[in-house]
């Protein structure tokens, strides 16, 4: 019976291990953070130095994929109102912007298998605009999404999709692949700001919301900080 009960609290403890998150704050710079496996509870999320009252945004990112057939969420940030604020899907069709939780489609935009993708993502609250802009390409600008400040504290995720506030993942949406660099400014960068940090040139603005470079995170499942020299060539490709 002693036996049994030793083996329980091991099994017990085990799991408890496994299933750990870890929260850190460090520079990210050359580094990707892994998504292996189509599961809801590997997960990453940033945290910002501060809540939101933003009336323009910019994310920046860069990715790496072979997934093609099914959408995936690069960038999800919700807040008290609104479960998808500001994020990013993207399939190989198009992209997909959501402002305040309204969605917005950009077609003909660049998704490369298997090689770093760069994107770039702005909004600003008082012309109601975003724009995206992908590898060599910049799309349109759409209107979309009521012309309102964002607000609150935000629960901010990269490979998942948020289903509410601090709540769930949805299935359909996770991603698998690689995701580094990703960068949040409190404006909307100019074009010339946005081609610098997409033929990823040394100096490149660096988000003065959410930092690579200064980024405190929590990485939970089999999510992982890995270098990007040893998981891909070299550096991002010219484009
Ligand atoms: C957040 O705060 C830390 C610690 O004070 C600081 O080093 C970092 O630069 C801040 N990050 C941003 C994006 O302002």
């Amino acid at each position: 019976m002693k036996r049994l009960a030793l083996y329980v609290f091991f099994v017990v403890c085990c799991g408890l291990a496994l299933s750990q998150t870890k929260t850190d704050r460090t520079c990210l710079r050359e580094k990707v953070i892994t998504f292996p496996e189509v599961t809801t509870s590997s997960w990453v999320k940033l945290h910002p130095n501060e809540s939101m009252d933003l009336s323009a945004a910019t994310v920046c990112l860069r990715f790496y994929t072979d997934q093609v057939s099914t959408s995936s969420c690069l960038f999800s940030l919700a807040t008290p109102s609104h479960p998808q604020d500001f994020s990013l899907t993207a399939d190989s069709k198009q992209y997909q912007m959501y402002i305040h939780s309204t969605p917005i489609v950009f077609k003909g935009l660049s998704l490369k298998i298997n090689q770093w993708n760069s994107v770039c993502a702005t909004w600003d609250a008082t012309s109601g605009l975003a724009q995206m802009f992908a590898n060599e390409a910049a799309s349109i600008r759409k209107m979309v999404g009521p012309k309102v400040s964002f607000k609150g504290a935000p629960v901010i995720t990269l490979g998942q999709y948020q289903t509410k506030y601090d709540g769930g993942f949805q299935q359909s949406y996770i991603f698998t692949g690689f995701i580094s660099d990703v960068h949040v400014h409190k404006e909307v960068l100019t074009a010339r700001q946005i081609k610098t940090y997409i033929e990823a040139k040394i100096k490149y603005k660096l988000g003065d919301y959410i930092n690579w470079h200064n980024l405190k995170y929590t990485i939970a499942g089999s999510a992982q900080v890995e270098e990007k020299q040893q998981v891909t060539y070299a550096k991002e490709e010219p484009i």
